[in-house]
């Protein structure tokens, strides 16, 4: 393929800066340092998290792929920036919990840390002036946000990449906690896995200490955020070198 040239910004997240570039099936991702939580209530930056996010995801992507899982990402362009297919963004968060944490264990009023004996996957709709509410196939289905085949497609993408995951992050002495995926759909109407799959985006915890080594480090102020980056990256790096 030719050099592609970015020409516009055309979206800027919290954490992502996307441009549209000379070909309109093609976007460029561009990963910022920025970090938020709680729906931007709070707010900083953790150095080199774009490396690292672009980094680390390109990494995912590209195993997914080997794995028979169709993705948004082509190339990785720079340290901070991917070519990925342009993809129309289905307005859901699917999460997918392994053991119990977070906003689940809060809801439901159980410690976290309990492993399940299945997985469980939640819906949210991906829209940040409500808050991304909790949702579920019901309300995807009667307020639009999805049909019918693309929630199928969905569910069994969601536990096709845990099946893929898990044992890959075990492999690297990490407990895949739980994360988060978002799907969109080509002008040709192909579903594919997009947005990012990074430490901001899933929970990993070292299996012989417990450390997390994700972006709770920064929602709940446990210090030593840039170096769990690195750590997770470090790992991932060597899981898929050797
Ligand atoms: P939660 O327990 O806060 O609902 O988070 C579940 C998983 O989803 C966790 O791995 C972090 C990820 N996540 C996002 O990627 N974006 C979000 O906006 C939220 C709330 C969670
Ligand atoms: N909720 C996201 C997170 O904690 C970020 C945000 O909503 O500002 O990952």
């Amino acid at each position: 393929m030719k050099d592609i040239e970015k020409i516009k910004m055309i979206y800027e997240g919290k954490a992502k800066k996307v441009w549209s570039t000379d070909n309109p099936d093609f976007v460029i991702m561009d990963y910022k340092d920025d970090a938020t939580a709680f729906n931007g209530v709070k707010k900083g930056t953790i150095v080199g998290k774009g490396v690292v996010n672009n980094t680390m995801s390109d990494l995912m992507f590209t195993m997914l792929e080997k794995n028979g899982i169709k993705t948004h990402f082509v190339k990785k362009l720079s340290d901070r920036e991917t070519l990925c297919r342009r993809v129309s963004i289905v307005p859901l968060e699917v999460i997918v919990r392994n053991i119990t944490a977070g906003s689940m264990a809060k809801r439901l009023k159980i410690e976290e840390g309990i492993v399940l004996p299945r997985p469980v996957q939640e819906l949210s709709w991906k829209d940040d002036e409500k808050g991304d509410p909790l949702i579920n196939d019901y309300y995807a289905l009667a307020l639009e946000l999805s049909t019918e085949k693309e929630l199928a497609e969905i569910h069994g993408a969601a536990g096709e990449v845990n099946r893929l995951m898990k044992p890959f992050f075990d492999g690297l002495g990490i407990t895949l906690v739980d994360f988060k995926l978002e799907f969109g759909k080509t002008a040709d109407g192909v579903l594919l896995l997009a947005d990012e799959i990074s430490p901001d985006t899933c929970r990993f915890w070292d299996k012989e200490t417990g450390k997390k080594l994700d972006k709770d480090r920064f929602r709940r102020d446990l210090g030593d955020v840039e170096d769990a980056y690195a750590e997770i990256l470090s790992r991932v790096e060597s899981g898929i070198e050797g």
